[in-house]
């Protein structure tokens, strides 16, 4: 979604500002602009990519050490070069940008409009760059009074960051709900929504709170409160390499993101998970463990793949701890007037920790006493930070769109803290922990394995790539795989799919099945092998096509399907961290044999910081 970058200093601020914004580009978005100052305020916006941005300003006046630019992702109003931000002040003097949405936009825009305001987009952003400017211009007030005062009246998220042209050494931004990051270097700040767009010039960030106001200069960050006190600045050290962010040698960052995940799976257990020992250590889990292990329930809550990584750990949590657990899409929880009791507890699931549903709705829990446990992959973000404890998934920057590693880092934390909650609630048998503890360690090595058959995958993905419909089944562990595996591949290929736990086909999908209908099993050997080989069956009787993610040497499975995509066998509990991954290749591959860009799918955004 929306993406913010900005500077001030000694630099030329133009050539920052567009590097930035093109490291922003996976967050997903329709348009883009700058504005600069420099003897003046100057706009550029452009519908489109940021090259296009770049290509309409050459031999422009670009010179500027200050300035502000913006990716958008449209919500009010269509993309367009009018929509596009900085937006400019009526009186021609203020820019701004904003990440976010402004609820009551609407009653404002109308009072401003009986002053005699003239809007020139469809934007919320316009409407609240116009009524800063309004309550400055009669309380002849500072930009950051003014500001303070109309943050006072704003219901909704942003980030906003404005630049001034009568003061042309200071940046003001404030913070609700949405991400904003501070990169301080040698008399210089960099703005953004997150640290990609800082790392290469400085490791040194401060990360902006709800209900902030910084006022930035070259060499000075100044942080207020909605009621004018200073607050200090909390700075902190980015643990982030330049490389992390690159495509190194792939194709596609999604392809990289893939083939990273024996890494990102290890440096999730890394330093955790002891399996000589017996022991798993993370800090955050155990210092409630009180609390966790005596919870009456666990509610889940999260958004699409994190929503999946819920499902999967509902199996697992109650199996290992036999605690009830629930799982909500955290865009239904928040509005639906949820019952949290003493003793509930809540997990959220977020890669980018910047979800808003997910954010509003873990702050409808607290308000009702609820204790959350997050789990996320964005060190810093805003659900890390409003969270009462939790664990990271140290996966690194997910910059492709669609969620890969992310998720199977989430799996592993996951997999983790029920092992750890099972062990503290005696309701695991020793052997069977120390045996699960040993298939986890061995996930890296297992998902290079799976890894090898790419080649292969491809092929299978050549001879489907031009189908309009898929069927993703699955059964027990494996079920929410399937759901995981038709999310992914409707999201780059734009086919439709549809995942569902396998024994439901028969309740109305198997309608669809025919010849020319795939249908994907996630296929492993566990607890309801014969139970899905009956499955596979009665598709194969009605002539579809089946695909099935198996373990290897499954010769009942691989003679009656059209095509297998074998994995190391797993005891069933482990298996779906690797199962998923012959699913994200098809889909991957079928991506690109369509020719889209798979690491931008088209409408999606990477961080859906908007409801
Ligand atoms: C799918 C995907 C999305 C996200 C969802 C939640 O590939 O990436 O479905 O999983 O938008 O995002 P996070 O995990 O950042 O809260």
């Amino acid at each position: 979604m929306c993406g913010i970058v900005a500077y001030i200093g000694h630099r030329q601020a133009y050539p920052v500002i567009v590097k930035g914004l093109k490291r922003l580009e996976y967050r997903g978005y329709d348009s883009a602009g700058i504005a600069l100052v420099n003897h003046g305020l100057k706009l550029y916006k452009k519908k489109g990519k940021v090259a296009n941005l770049e290509e309409s300003t050459l031999g422009q006046d670009l010179e500027g050490h200050i300035g502000i630019g913006h990716t958008r992702w449209a919500t009010h109003g269509e993309p367009s070069d009018r929509n596009a931000h900085p937006h400019r002040s009526a009186n021609g003097k203020l820019a701004m940008i904003h990440n976010g949405i402004i609820e009551n936009y609407a009653s404002l825009k109308q009072e401003l409009i009986k002053k005699g305001y003239q809007f020139h987009s469809d934007t919320d952003t316009e409407v609240l760059l116009y009524f800063i400017e309004d309550i400055q211009k009669n309380n002849s007030s500072t930009l950051e009074e003014a500001l303070r005062i109309a943050l006072k009246r704003v219901v909704g998220a942003y980030v906003i960051v404005l630049i001034d042209e009568d003061n042309p050494d200071t940046l003001i931004a404030a913070r609700k709900g949405s991400p904003l990051v501070i990169g301080i270097g040698k008399g210089e700040h960099f703005l953004a929504s997150d640290a990609s767009p800082i790392i290469e010039y400085t490791k040194e960030v401060v990360y902006v709170n709800d209900y902030e106001i910084a006022i930035i200069k070259a060499d000075e960050l100044i942080l207020k409160n909605l009621g004018n006190e200073r607050q200090t600045p909390f700075i902190q050290k980015l643990d982030l390499e330049l490389a992390a962010i690159e495509k190194g040698g792939y194709d596609h960052f999604m392809l990289k993101e893939i083939f990273e995940q024996p890494h990102t799976i290890y440096d999730c257990l890394r330093g955790r998970l002891d399996a000589a020992q017996g022991t798993i250590t993370m800090s955050g889990i155990q210092n409630n463990m009180e609390l966790i292990k005596n919870a009456n329930r666990i509610l889940i809550i999260a958004c699409g793949t994190s929503w999946h990584a819920g499902l999967v750990a509902e199996y697992v949590i109650e199996e290992l701890c036999r605690i009830p657990v629930e799982v909500e899409y955290a865009s239904e929880f928040r509005y639906r007037n949820p019952i949290i009791h003493k003793g509930d507890m809540i997990i959220a699931i977020s890669q980018s920790g910047e979800t808003a549903d997910t954010l509003v709705a873990i702050e409808r829990a607290k308000e009702q006493g609820a204790v959350i446990l997050g789990i996320v992959n964005v060190v810093g973000s805003s659900i890390s930070r409003i969270s009462h404890a939790g664990a990271y998934t140290h996966a690194g920057p997910e910059i492709g769109v669609a969620s890969t590693k992310a998720f199977t880092a989430q799996l592993t934390v996951l997999t983790m803290v029920a092992l750890m909650i099972a062990k503290e609630r005696n309701t695991i048998s020793h052997d069977r922990y120390i045996h699960l503890l040993n298939e986890l360690n061995e996930v890296p090595e297992k998902v290079k394995h799976a890894l090898e058959n790419a080649d292969h995958i491809k092929a299978v993905a050549l001879k489907y790539k031009d189908v309009s419909d898929a069927l993703f089944l699955g059964r027990g562990y494996n079920f929410p795989i399937a759901l995981e595996g038709a999310l992914k591949l409707k999201e780059i290929s734009y086919i439709h799919a549809e995942g569902y736990p396998a024994a439901e086909m028969k309740h109305g999908p198997i309608a669809l099945v025919d010849e020319s209908l795939p249908v994907v099993f996630v296929a492993t050997k566990d607890t309801y092998h014969q139970k899905i080989i009956s499955n596979i069956q009665e598709i194969k009787a009605r002539k579809g096509k089946v695909i099935a993610v198996i373990t290897e040497g499954d010769e009942t499975i691989t003679e009656m399907a059209d095509d297998v995509l074998p994995i190391p066998e797993a005891d069933e509990l482990i298996a779906p961290i690797i199962s998923t991954i012959p699913l994200q290749l098809l889909s991957y591959y079928i991506g690109v044999a369509r020719g889209f860009d798979v690491d931008k799918p088209r409408n999606l955004a990477k961080s859906v910081t908007v409801e």
